[in-house]
């Protein structure tokens, strides 16, 4: 891999954000729907080949935004989806997926490859959708159970429309590594280092990041720069040092859609990040120090404001608002509901 050309996420005009947002969510939705109509599909027993829905479409859509730094398909991927995390936690990982296959400088036609192994990279697990959800801690018995969507995930791969083709053997080869770990302490083979493809390394290393991050059935979230923390300390050896790298340096030490608390005591929303200058990213300020609604809300370049920095990211669920309304507002956006 060569030295990654970093993009930066986001360098947009603000006049042009409200268009720019409004793409991101179009996208963002027909994401989640199709990866739900593909699960459901999927959990019948007939798993009709003929209501199969191919994404290829969806991810190019995404590639395009990514490529535009819109970095609010990257935000979005802080949400979850109500019904069942996976229907969510697909669409997430193909997008932190191909923003990181794009900063490694990854050519078109092989990045729609690698979103589209990210995208079905959980196709066994609609099998297992109830155990994947399960409360509690799972038995041994489970676990083993639930390691098989690997296999079954790329048996299901033959029910989809597409002929034999490179695309589809890489598809293969990445759905079914994805789980391996560059330890060898992975499933299902103990691949170690090179002989994991690196599409699967991506994938592996965001659906771990995607896990963490968002709240499961059995534990709470982490916050995305926590998780980043955590992935450059104690993760070198189960993922590749040279893809950490790039992933911190793609999303930035405060990811886009982080909250954050400046030392003004003012809470804002990161909008986009420099990779140049990772700690002063672009916020979005809703909030005063004495907890009222700002109005106007305002956006400020904390590169171009000495004087303003981050204190800390904040998890927006705990803030304390004066006014109830914004306290359910922000509640709400770790979620994705239509309309919302
Ligand atoms: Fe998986």
């Amino acid at each position: 891999v060569s030295a990654p050309a970093v993009k930066s996420l986001g360098a947009v005009p603000s006049a042009d954000r409200p268009s720019f947002r409004r793409r991101a969510w179009e996208v963002y939705g027909e994401a989640v729907e199709a990866a739900r109509d593909i699960y459901r599909v999927l959990e019948t027993e007939t798993k009709s080949p003929a209501a199969l829905f191919w994404p290829e479409n969806i991810i190019r859509k995404i590639l395009l935004l990514l490529r535009e730094g819109n970095s609010e398909i990257v935000a979005l991927t802080n949400r979850s989806v109500p019904d069942h995390y996976l229907y969510g936690h697909v669409p997430n990982i193909a997008i932190l997926s191909l923003c990181l296959g794009l900063a490694v400088g990854l050519e078109e036609e092989d990045a729609v490859t690698l979103g589209l192994a990210a995208f079905l990279s959980e196709l066994g697990l609609a099998s297992h959708l109830e155990l994947a959800s399960k409360p509690t801690t799972l038995t041994d018995e489970e676990y083993r159970l639930l390691r098989t969507h690997v296999e079954e995930g790329v048996k299901m791969l033959d029910l989809f429309p597409l002929p034999e083709s490179e695309r589809k053997a890489t598809l293969r080869q990445a759905i079914s590594q994805c789980h391996e770990r560059i330890s060898g302490k992975g499933y299902p083979g103990g691949l170690k280092k090179e002989a994991i493809h690196p599409f699967a390394k991506i994938i592996g290393m965001m659906d771990a990041f995607e896990a963490m991050t968002h709240t499961r059935p059995w534990r709470p979230r982490t916050l995305p720069h926590l998780v980043l923390r955590k992935m450059v300390e104690e993760n070198q050896d189960e993922f590749d040092a040279l893809q950490i790298r790039s992933f911190v340096e793609c999303l930035s030490f405060y990811p886009p859609g982080t909250f954050v608390r400046l030392n003004s005591g003012e809470v804002g929303r990161v909008v986009s990040t420099s990779p140049d200058l990772p700690l002063r990213p672009r916020v979005w300020i809703f909030m005063d120090a004495a907890g009222d609604r700002l109005i106007p809300s305002r956006e400020i370049s904390l590169s171009a404001s000495p004087t303003l920095f981050v204190v800390d990211a904040v998890d927006e669920t705990a803030l304390k608002p004066n006014d109830p309304r914004l306290s359910l507002e922000l509640r709400a956006q770790c979620l994705w509901v239509k309309g919302l």
